[in-house]
């Protein structure tokens, strides 16, 4: 889940790599390097975030119009600055930065060490140019690394510079890749982001594809064994949304656009919604399959399925879906969420589902991604990039998107529509800063505290699992979520005096849940109370106003901003949480 990027042109490389790079971190962040041609290739690296090896080894001192770049989010091999990416080939004609894994790639290192070569690393990356070198002892650089792919499995994005052509050449397997055309000059990125300054001119690489990128951009595809056309598409996106403007973190900034991103849900894919619902009410078996945040929005998409729409759904773990897959049958209708459109657990899954002969919807927020064009149509949710490693504005977006087509299955599109209408001034309230205010005075009671215990009923449940993972991912205090039915099961052993237990209420489940917070208060626990009514077995009270079936939206709010709040006081990073990376590649 590492970012990487390449630069061909006329300007310098390094200014431009250097930037990219800097807009990849949510991708990776352990350690990075560049590399460029200069004479010979010039490559620095070391372990650490970008910023701090910059001021140490200054990128900007390596010359040359041409250059790779990479930041990482190790998989195989420490965190050291002979793992960090680029990676030579052992002349260092080569030079090679990677995201993905390959997964043969001890066997393809005893081949090489058999055949003279010498490794530096503990990478799986590091075959990949030993490999092209390997083979160029015969043949040319682009046929050398056509021979290189054919060997390598697993997932890859790779970008590849060779001292003695004026040329970049990239590919991609399960990993995304883009190219970015600009005037007289060539990006290829994980991501467009690293190159949105200089052009919206972009090109999204299919799968097994291969690029040159030299005076002209040619498209190889590996398994046609030919060139190909690729459209070149217009960004919408601008360069604004992709900065943190005013806010500190994107993490504040992306939570406040909460307002604008669920009007966009609400307003858009109004005719496709219905095309959805009516496949949903002719499927024979739904099943959503996601992973984290969009897996909540999913089991949270089963409930207002059930209330709304009468209906049952299947809600699957992405990474366990496989051993559901032989349920599936050609009239089942798979509904994948995913923000990022990349996350290879919920890929591996749809293709899963495509050979059992299913049809695939998905919920997306990335253009161009692998999931909306492995899709029989995607659901595009229009919420912007989203930079910060943590859902907040997507997975409100996905909530919102999925009540919509519960109404619309109940054949009433326009009423789910009206409702959530309604709450777009109230979120504008509850991501303001006087609601931020109030939430402040309880990050700072619990900002020492190592253990928070999250409950909810029915639809508050899937919330009590977001919002503790909202609290985990970006302050590293244990959260734990879990439906309040299932307290006196186990959990309540670890209440004692002054734990801390954030409750969901709703009109429908407030007695119930109620009696489960006056049994955590009777082993002391410290009760915050999230609901539309204040209650004695309260110590703590955000009062969210009821919205029934949109309650998901409006109180998972302020616990996003809670989270913030307790990373800040804890010293936390929140746009880059550790060991943790926005778009999960690999599985
Ligand atoms: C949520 O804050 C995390 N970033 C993570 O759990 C995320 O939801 C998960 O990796 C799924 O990502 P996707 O929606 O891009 O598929």
């Amino acid at each position: 889940m590492c970012g990487i990027i390449g630069y061909i042109g006329k300007k310098q490389a390094a200014p431009i790599l250097l930037d990219g790079l800097k807009r990849l971190e949510y991708r990776g962040y352990d350690s990075a390097g560049m590399a460029t041609v200069s004479g010979g290739i010039i490559l620095k690296k070391d372990a650490g975030k970008i910023g701090e090896i910059n001021s140490k080894l200054d990128f900007l001192g390596l010359r040359g119009n041409i250059g790779i770049a990479h930041t990482r989010w190790a998989t195989h091999g420490g965190v050291t600055k002979e793992n960090a990416h680029p990676h030579f080939s052992n002349t260092r004609e080569i030079a090679v930065v990677h995201n993905g894994i390959i997964e043969n790639y001890q066997e393809l290192r005893e081949f090489l060490v058999s055949n003279g070569f010498t490794f530096y690393s503990e990478t799986d990356t590091e075959v990949i140019p030993n490999l092209i070198e390997y083979f160029m002892r015969n043949r040319s650089f682009e046929d050398s690394v056509k021979e290189t792919l054919k060997k390598l499995e697993g997932s890859y994005a790779i970008v590849v510079l060779n001292e003695n052509e004026n040329k970049l050449i990239a590919a991609r397997k399960d990993s995304p890749l883009v190219v970015g055309i600009g005037d007289n000059e060539y990006f290829v990125a994980s991501d467009i982001p690293a190159f949105l300054e200089h052009t919206k001119k972009v090109v999204y690489l299919y799968e097994k594809d291969l690029v040159v990128l030299d005076s002209d951009v040619r498209v190889f595809n590996l398994d046609k064994d030919s060139f190909v056309k690729r459209p070149i598409s217009d960004i919408e996106w601008n360069l604004e949304q992709v900065k943190k403007g005013n806010f500190e973190h994107f993490m504040l900034k992306e939570i406040t656009e909460q307002t604008e991103t669920i009007r966009k849900a609400v307003e858009n894919n109004g005719k496709l919604i219905k095309e959805v619902a009516d496949l949903v009410k002719k499927a024979k078996g739904i099943y959503f399959v996601a992973c984290g945040s969009s897996y909540h929005a999913c089991l949270s998409a089963s409930y207002k399925f059930s209330s709304v729409a009468g209906m049952h759904v299947n809600v699957a773990l992405a990474s366990e879906f496989s051993n559901f897959k032989d349920f599936i049958i050609p009239e089942s209708l798979v509904i994948a969420v995913s923000q990022s459109g990349e996350t290879a657990d919920v890929l591996g899954a749809v293709r899963a589902a495509k050979e059992k002969g299913a049809k695939i919807i998905s919920i997306v927020n990335v253009f161009g991604s692998s999931l909306t064009r492995e899709s029989d149509s995607a659901l595009m949710m229009n919420s912007g990039p989203e930079i910060c490693v943590l859902s907040t504005k997507t997975y409100t977006s996905q909530l919102a998107i999925l009540t919509l087509l519960a109404y619309a299955i109940a054949g009433k599109y326009e009423e789910g529509k009206r409702k959530l209408k309604d709450l777009i001034n109230y979120i504008y309230y509850l991501t303001s800063a006087s609601a931020r205010h109030h939430i402040k005075k309880l990050s700072e009671k619990l900002k020492k505290k190592e253990h928070i215990y999250l409950i909810g009923r029915g639809l508050q449940y899937p919330t009590s699992l977001e919002a503790a993972l909202k609290i985990k991912e970006v302050s590293y205090i244990h959260a734990e979520g879990f439906a309040g039915g299932e307290l006196k099961h186990g959990t309540i052993a670890l209440i004692e005096k002054g734990t801390p237990c954030i409750v969901f209420t709703s009109e429908k489940t407030e007695k119930e849940v109620l009696s489960n917070a006056a049994e955590l208060k009777a082993r002391g626990a410290y009760i915050i109370g999230v609901g539309a009514r204040k209650n004695e077995l309260f110590d703590f009270f955000i009062k969210v106003r009821e919205s029934e079936e949109a309650n998901s939206i409006c109180q998972i709010i302020p616990i996003q901003i809670l989270a913030y709040q307790l990373a800040m006081l804890r010293g936390c990073n929140p746009d880059k949480p550790r060991n943790l990376a926005k778009s999960v590649t690999v599985k």
